[in-house]
């Protein structure tokens, strides 16, 4: 069963109003339950807008989506709330979808444990490095146990040790059947996943793993 269906995605942008900038010119991709893809490509291919795109967080310009089920988003940036504290960050999607709250704190703990941050609960983003603030995220985007997770360049501020036991945990999620879409530039991120594929001039193009 496919948890993602996208059909013929195109995103333009107009550029102060007059000139449209065409981003992505028919991407189609079909992700599994459990199926894990890595998407690479040059910086501006337009990555991060068909990642925003596949989950709901920007609206395409033309073109079909299906996804089922609860997505986890890691950003690029992070966004993470200011003013909440590591373990709050984490726990702000278990609210919004009103887990039981004793369960989702279970979860938060042992995620945010398993990223190495369990003696950084209280912390501020703001009293985080770049690569701790890039982890919470994951935590986050992790803690409502997700149907897929979109990742977007989620070991990208690691370094090797940090980012291989991220990808350690990202690769299993595919025992809990979680799919993932990971945007990355590692070759060592892309070997977690069973498909490969380049966005170039806006399309998708399969890669030879
Ligand atoms: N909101 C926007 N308005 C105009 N142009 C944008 C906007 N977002 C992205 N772009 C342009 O789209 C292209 C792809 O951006 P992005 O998806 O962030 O690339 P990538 O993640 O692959 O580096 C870039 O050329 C960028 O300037
Ligand atoms: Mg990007």
């Amino acid at each position: 069963m496919d948890v993602l269906r996208a059909d013929d995605i195109r995103k333009s942008f107009k550029i102060s109003g007059k000139v449209s900038l065409e981003v992505l010119k028919g991407v189609s991709l079909s992700v599994a339950s459990g199926e894990k893809v890595a998407i690479l490509g040059r910086s501006g291919s337009g990555k991060s807008t068909l990642l925003h795109i596949l989950g709901g967080l920007l609206k395409a310009s033309s073109g079909q989506l299906a996804v089922s089920g609860n997505v986890g988003f890691v950003f690029q940036a992070y966004h993470l709330m200011p003013e909440l504290t590591v373990l709050e960050n984490v726990l702000l999607p278990t609210m919004a979808r009103r887990m039981c709250k004793a369960s989702a704190r279970a979860n938060a703990l042992r995620l945010l444990k398993e990223v190495g941050l369990a003696e950084r609960l209280e912390h501020l983003p703001g009293e985080l490095s770049g690569g701790e603030r890039q982890r919470v995220a994951i935590a986050r985007a992790l803690v409502t146990n997700p149907d897929i997770v979109l990742a977007d360049e989620p070991t990208g501020n690691l370094d090797v040790m940090t980012g291989s036991g991220i990808l350690g945990m990202l690769s299993t999620l595919k025992d809990a059947s979680c799919a993932l879409v990971m945007v990355t530039h590692s070759q060592d991120a892309a070997n977690i996943c069973d498909r490969t594929f380049v966005l170039e001039d806006g399309v998708l193009r399969a890669k030879e793993q």
